[in-house]
Parts: C-alpha cells; structure tokens; sequence
C-alpha cells in the first residue's frame, strides 16, 4: 500500500526527468498525422485528443486508484458526486430498480430520489444491516445494489461479503462508496463489491484543498455472464461502433470505457490536472494519515461516550455496536476519523457546541488534515425528509465530527469545552434538557 501510493502509475519518464508527475496543462493533443487522430477516435489506438476525456496527469491518478484498490481499471472526475452519477448512469437504464442503503451520504439519497428519479429510475432504501431487507427489495429490474464501506455520518460498517452474495446471487451489481474508509483502511473489492466510487476530495486529496472523484472497477463485474441484462454493454453501440463488453476479453473495464466515452464526454464532468496532482501529492501519505486519525478517533469517541449531555456517540468502538464484529474482521486498521454524537437540548445545545469549539472548524467537509464540524440536520442532510434523516441516523441534535491531524490532547479540551458550553445552554432551559 505504501509502495504504490509513491510509486503507481508514474515511472517518471518524463523528458525532463520530473521526479514527481508534472501538471499537463493542455486542452487538446497534437498528432503527428491525420490517421494518428482519426484511429484514435476510431478506438483503434490509445492516447489523448482532448482533456475533457483525458490528460496524462489525471491517468496517472488513475494507475495509482486501479493499484491501490486492486482493481483493472479507474476513471477520475471533477468530484465525488460526478463520480457516483457517472457510474449510476452506466449501470442503470430507464425502467431499472436499485436498492440502496439508508445510510449514505445526503447528496446520493437526492440524486437517487430527485434526479435519477427523473431518468426513470427506481430506488429503494433499505437498512444496511438487514440482509432481509436487501433480498426482500429485490425486482426484476434491480441492476444495483448501493451502499458505503463507512457509512456518513454515523461510521456504520456494511457486511459487504454477505450483502454482495445476496445481489451476485441475483447478477445484480455492487456499488460501494468507499470514501471515508480509502484505500488505506479498505478494499471494496476484496469484500465482494464490484464497483468502488471515491469522492477524493476527503481522505484522498486530504488537505481541503481540492474536489475530486473516482471511479474505480474491482474487476468482478462481467456483463457477458448476463448479457440480457446489461444490453447497452454486450451490444453493438451505434453511436460509438463497438461493443464495450468486448474489453472484458482484454482484462479492461468496458463499463469505465462507456462511461468515459458516453457520459464523461456529455456530462464534462472533468477532472482539471492541477486537481488530480493535489490528490496524488495527497495520497503519498493517505496511509500514515489514516493510521493516525484512526487511532486518534477511536480514543476521542469513546472518550465523548457516557459524557454529560451526550446521549449517544456513533462509533464503531462504542460498546453494543452491531458492527462490532465486522470493525474486528474486515477493518483492522481502523475506521477513520468521521463519527457523529448526539447531543442533548437539540439545535440550541447544538450551535453552543459547535461555537465554543477552537480548533475544531465549522465546516461541511470531512477528511482534511483539519478538524471539521458541522450539523448534518441542518446542512448536508437538510434537503432529506424527516423520515429519511431518521432512517439515517440524523437527528436534531447530531453533530458530525471529523478528526484531524492535531494533537489529541489539544482536541479533547476543545471538545470538553464545547460541551461545557452545550451543558450551560440546557441548563439555562431545563426544558430543553
Ligand atoms: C460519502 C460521500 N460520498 C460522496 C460525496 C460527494 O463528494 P464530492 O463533494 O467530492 O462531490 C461526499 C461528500 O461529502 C461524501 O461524504
């Protein structure tokens, strides 16, 4: 893991002799010759025409995903949810069904039930935790089961292995937003998902300074197994003249060869190359980065569990979890430093928390060298209906911490002062309390 953080995609060939993959600030290619372009276009060669499709910067991104997810191949896009939409939309047609868990990030849930509603999409929401509830959500249509290795905000661990029999039982595939576990704490694909999505801009870029995302195939999906199923992959494209399943036969994603050639061309999603060098800058050290934060979390959360005016803290950790187990058998080097804590008095206790807070920063991100803080309720999960922050874990009074790089002695006082200043709100409305 180490090793191919460094060194993955990059052996520094570079006519100068850059040590560290330069920027390829360029919009287009030059081609020695009319055929060079034309087979290119044709797909009867490889390299770049333009860099809304491709940039040798942003490959080299690439390479270093595919080798660290151990997968056969990635494709990088302007942000996390680009990402996740890019991949929706290769897999899932008009008339077709996923079923997705309750707990995900706020932004999936929208775009499952606003704009891929439109599209004439289906979605169900399940708990993550019920295999039951995972088979019983099965249609015919279902082509994609959808869930997150560390659930935001609350850092539920899936079952993944036992989730990705139930859909390969079914040729349905395996979607997992892996972006607060990376890399480093997980592989996706070595659990049984098919398809792993990274908003880059958390833990991958790593220091708040960049929007990014991943597309990355672990190498399980195979439309020819079923090929009624997954048409627009095992049939001739008329728009592009080939059939992208055929790339399976060369060891090669044809889901990421569509999903390049059809929507990252409409959708222009691009990932600029200044952006994909932060992230592989950031991911030279993603694995001490998450060793770490993740033991740091660990201690703060079960520290902040049975505190004055906290009636509960979202943590693997935290005795009775029913992920316990699957922290102990799949996550043995930690899960990160995202968690949540619900406090009590509600949104007053809430904003006298997080305004009492020094080091911690009031902000809707996670993942950065800085410690963040932020109200799902009223901010990432604003736009759910009540039922669906329920169902996720968001309540009025959950704060969403993300553990930083600071000393952990320095963040515990600031977090003992913050529910100091939470206490004295409940005190001075007993109600409230
Ligand atoms: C788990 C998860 N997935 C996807 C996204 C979307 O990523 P981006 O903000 O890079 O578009 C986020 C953003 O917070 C996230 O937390």
């Amino acid at each position: 893991m180490s090793t191919a953080s460094i060194h993955a995609g990059w052996d520094a060939q570079d006519p100068h002799g850059s040590v560290v993959p330069p920027i390829y600030s360029t919009s287009a290619y030059a081609h020695s010759s009319h055929a060079s372009l034309r087979a290119l276009f044709a797909r009867r060669s490889e390299g770049f025409a333009y860099s809304r499709s491709g940039n040798p910067t942003t490959q080299v991104l690439e390479a270093r995903s595919t080798a660290l997810e151990g997968g056969i191949g990635a494709i990088a896009v302007a942000s996390g949810q680009a990402a996740m939409t890019i991949a929706l939309c290769a897999l899932l047609a008009p008339g077709t069904h996923v079923v997705a868990s309750e707990r995900i990030y706020g932004g999936t849930t929208e775009l499952l039930g606003d704009t891929l509603e439109d599209m004439g999409v289906a979605a169900t929401a399940v708990d993550p935790w019920d295999l039951q509830a995972w088979e019983a959500a099965i249609r015919p249509q279902t082509r994609v089961f959808l869930l997150e290795s560390i659930a935001n905000p609350g850092a539920q661990l899936a079952d993944l292995p036992a989730i990705a029999a139930i859909a390969h039982a079914h040729d349905i595939a395996v979607v997992v937003d892996s972006t607060l576990a990376s890399p480093a704490l997980y592989r996706p694909g070595d659990h049984g998902a098919d398809i792993v999505v990274h908003s880059a801009t958390k833990y991958l870029a790593g220091h708040g300074t960049t929007i990014a995302g991943l597309i990355v195939d672990a190498g399980s999906f195979d439309p020819r197994r079923c090929p009624q199923r997954w048409e627009r992959l095992t049939t001739e494209n008329r728009r592009f003249a080939t059939t992208f399943a055929d790339d399976y036969a060369r060891g090669c994603s044809g889901l990421l060869a569509y999903a390049r050639a059809k929507y990252m061309t409409d959708f222009g999603a691009t990932l600029p190359a200044a952006s994909a060098h932060a992230v592989l800058v950031g991911i030279e050290t993603l694995e001490l980065r998450m060793e770490r934060i993740s033991a740091v979390t660990a201690q703060l959360a079960q520290h902040l569990h049975g505190q004055d005016g906290v009636a509960s803290v979202q943590h693997p950790s935290i005795p009775g979890r029913p992920d316990a187990e699957i922290a102990r058998r799949d996550f043995p080097r930690g899960t990160a430093g995202v968690f949540s804590i619900d406090l009590d008095g509600g949104e007053p206790a809430v904003e006298a928390f997080c305004d009492a807070l020094e080091l911690f920063t009031i902000a809707v991100n996670i993942g950065d060298v800085r410690s963040l803080v932020c109200h799902p309720a009223s901010t990432t999960h604003s736009h759910l209906t009540p039922a669906q922050r329920e169902a996720c874990g968001v309540l009025e009074g959950t704060v969403r911490l993300s553990i930083g790089l600071e000393d952990e002695e320095d963040l515990r006082a600031d977090l003992e002062r913050a529910l100091a200043a939470a206490q004295r709100v409940r005190a001075a409305d007993p109600a409230a309390a």
